[in-house]
């Protein structure tokens, strides 16, 4: 019996020493350890053994099986580590090869634009307030001193989405729902950008969307001066230190005085061109003193405070500062066009 076992051992630790793959090894320990296997098979025959002789064959039995068990999982740990070097070594990547190349997008050129002049104020101490594209009329017009039934609401042909709520013609209500949120207390120095809405008919110089920036500073002692002041810095470095600024008395409903700024063209220097109509001046924004009636309305009183309040087009602003023609440019989204403006 002892013989067997001997035997039934190295017979057993010979073929796992051979098998090369994991199924194989199952195989082995299934026919050698399981319960119809040879081992099962002698110690089954134990019965007619004498008392003395019983538990030396059961000594070395179960040697054999430790030995036999313990080869296996010997043998299935060098194979597991096999198949993963093989596939490691398979699925290696050349990190040398050239990737495929990712296209770079760029700015849309008003987003451009736009950041340019947000940076600009904010250098300036102002902070950026947004608000909503589909308006009430109190702030759209009525809280701007244009009272229903005004004849300067026909300046701007409006969407109304209802009696009360239309798409915003101009970036001007928010000024009153900034002035609302500071509770009648100073002081107020914002820019707001954002998109606008008009019923025009597109053409090279008019969309029925374009978009605003909108600037106001309101606080004890503000003047026009420093209306003058803030905007010839705007245009200067805008469009160049060369650059002379004009105001023009104009008419809006929600500042008195009112202004329009130009700038001395830059095409002909201001001799006069067909950029500049024969004028030498270009208008580039709208603004004015903010309107006593303006601020009752938004709850600053209007003996103690005061202030100014511009409103300017990046459309327009882009179209002079690079030469295009038709504002539709910005909307089609020609990437020929697009991708000539990256930002710096
Ligand atoms: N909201 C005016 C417009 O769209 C521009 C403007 C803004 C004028 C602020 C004065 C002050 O024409």
């Amino acid at each position: 019996m002892l013989d067997r076992l001997a035997e039934l051992q190295e017979e057993a630790l010979k073929q796992i020493e051979t098998t090369t793959d994991l199924r194989a090894l199952n195989d082995i320990r299934v026919s050698y350890l399981g319960k119809k296997g040879p081992i099962t098979e002698v110690l089954k025959g134990m019965g007619k053994l004498s008392a003395e002789e019983r538990p030396k064959v059961g000594e070395v039995a179960n040697k054999v099986r430790e030995a036999i068990t313990l080869a296996i999982e010997e043998k299935l740990a060098a194979l597991e580590k096999a198949e993963v070097e093989k596939r490691l070594a398979s699925e290696t990547i050349d990190v040398t090869l050239p990737g495929r190349p990712v296209r770079k997008g760029s700015h849309h050129p008003l987003t451009a634009i736009i950041e340019e002049i947000e940076d600009l104020f904010i250098g300036m101490g102002y902070t950026i307030a947004e608000g909503p594209e589909v308006e009430k009329d109190y702030y759209n017009f009525e809280a701007l001193n244009l009272p229903k039934g005004h004849p300067a609401r026909d300046m701007q042909d409006s969407f109304y989405i209802t009696e009360e709520t239309l798409l915003r013609t101009q970036t001007s209500p928010m000024q009153v729902r900034t002035m609302e949120k500071h509770n009648g207390k100073g002081p107020v120095k914002i820019i707001c950008p954002g998109k606008v809405y008009r019923r025009d008919n597109d053409d090279a110089t008019h969309s029925h969307q374009f978009t605003q920036i909108e600037g106001l500073v309101v606080d004890e002692n503000i003047r026009m001066s420093d209306l003058k002041g803030t905007l010839t810095v705007f245009a200067q470095k805008m469009f160049g230190a060369d650059r002379k600024i004009r105001l023009r008395p104009s008419f809006f409903p929600f500042t008195e005085p009112s202004v329009e700024m130009d700038i001395s063209c830059k095409i002909c220097n201001g001799e006069g061109c067909n950029v500049c109509k024969g004028t030498g001046w270009i208008e580039i924004l709208g603004a004015g003193m903010v309107h006593p009636n303006v601020l009752e309305m938004a709850g600053f009183d209007s003996k103690k405070y005061t202030g100014f309040a511009f409103g300017m087009g990046p459309e327009r602003i882009a179209m002079l500062k690079y030469g295009i023609e038709d504002i539709r440019n910005f909307y089609i989204n020609d990437r020929r066009f697009i991708e000539q403006f990256k930002r710096a």
